[in-house]
């Protein structure tokens, strides 16, 4: 083969002085491919129809950040009783079942994203919220092991507060296990605008549960991871809230009454991190709740920076409207929410196949 002369690189020329085979043209003309058999990630193409979602991509990358980069030395075990050091890793744990598994659910609905062959941004949007939700995970894992080597599932529990959290942990993963069987088996079923709605109430949730913890918070380390995260989950906020506005002005009423389910199915998975398990979907043993709020309570007193009850439960009030305020002007319902005084349409039961929402 021939080889570009040092004689051509001093012209200045990049092209290279190559034998071009001839082209083949057959009489008949070419053989169209096969068609592909859908769904599929191919033929890849990359249209954009929503500038405004190209533009979130390119933000979330020019906001990208390293956990490993935060001053994690600063959060010293020592600073902290026994109790407390299981408490902020209970909650950390309580925290990955939404923020843990972020990574394969986002991934997976990327990955739908490219079978349904939408647009560009929005498959982008969505590995942008996998790379995010990554990091989130990264969190969780180092804030567990700096304070509790081996958690959450094997640190050997030697106290009594130390065996509950454990069990609590364990039930945490069976519920956690139930969701993601129940997305797994069922994100090919529904359309985007449904996935996104649930998606919607999460990020809502969780833009404004990092952003109270971050003023709470007494613990430099602990302010400055929520908030990146809460920053990131505002963008995610964003990306849903954009996408949404495209697809929801076609959705039928079944759709909408989907979505109206979907919502309170975000409320009863979501409780668990924001306010407290209601009596649906979680199955949980009695004396979790009450083991629960010990730990909560070690938690608090540590200084992270998590809300009173009370505090949760109007920090919900307010997530909860805003999303009741977005999806009324399209024309979509709202379940009641007893728990809170909420009214709104009975959708009754909440199983795990009906539970979608991430943050
Ligand atoms: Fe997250
Ligand atoms: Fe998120």
């Amino acid at each position: 083969m021939a080889k570009a002369t040092a004689a051509q690189a001093s012209k200045g020329s990049s092209r290279l002085n190559l034998v071009i085979p001839p082209l083949v043209i057959p009489k008949d003309g070419f053989q169209p491919a096969p068609e592909i058999e859908q769904p599929n990630i191919f033929p890849l193409e990359w249209p954009v129809k929503t500038e405004p979602l190209a533009a979130l991509y390119e933000k979330a990358k020019r906001q990208a950040w390293n956990p490993a980069d935060l001053p994690w030395g600063q959060l010293d075990p020592a600073q902290f009783t026994p109790e407390e050091r299981m408490g902020i890793m209970y909650w950390y744990t309580v925290l990955s079942v939404f923020d843990g598994s972020g990574p394969a659910v986002f991934a997976k609905a990327m990955i739908h994203s490219y079978e349904l062959h939408t647009e560009d941004p929005i498959r982008k949007c969505f590995f942008s919220v996998t790379r995010d939700e990554m990091n989130h995970e990264e969190c969780c894992q180092r804030a567990i092991q700096r304070l509790v080597p081996g958690g959450p599932l094997r640190f050997e529990a030697r106290t009594e507060l130390e065996r509950a959290a454990l069990n609590n942990i364990q039930w945490l993963s069976h519920n956690g296990a139930r969701y993601w069987r129940g997305y797994s088996a069922s994100i090919d079923k529904y359309p985007l605008s449904v996935l996104f709605t649930s998606f919607l109430l999460g990020e809502v949730a969780a833009s404004t549960l990092f952003y109270e913890m971050s003023r709470r918070t007494t613990l430099p380390i602990f302010k400055s991871v929520f908030t990146k995260v809460g920053q990131d989950e505002s963008r995610h906020l964003a990306i849903c809230l954009k996408m949404l506005e495209d697809d929801w002005p076609g959705l039928t009423e079944d759709y909408k009454s989907l979505i109206t389910k979907q919502l309170r199915a975000g409320f009863v998975f979501l409780s668990m991190i924001l306010w407290e398990p209601p009596n649906m979907f979680w199955e949980l043993p009695p004396y979790f709740l009450p083991n629960h709020r010990t730990l909560m309570q070690y938690a608090r007193q540590a200084g992270l920076g998590v809300l009173s009850y009370e505090d949760q439960a109007e920090n919900w009030r307010m997530a909860i409207a805003k999303v009741r305020k977005v999806v009324g002007d399209w024309g979509i319902k709202f379940p009641a929410i007893p728990e809170l005084d909420i009214e709104g349409v009975d959708v009754g039961n909440i199983t795990a196949a009906d539970i979608i929402p991430v943050f």
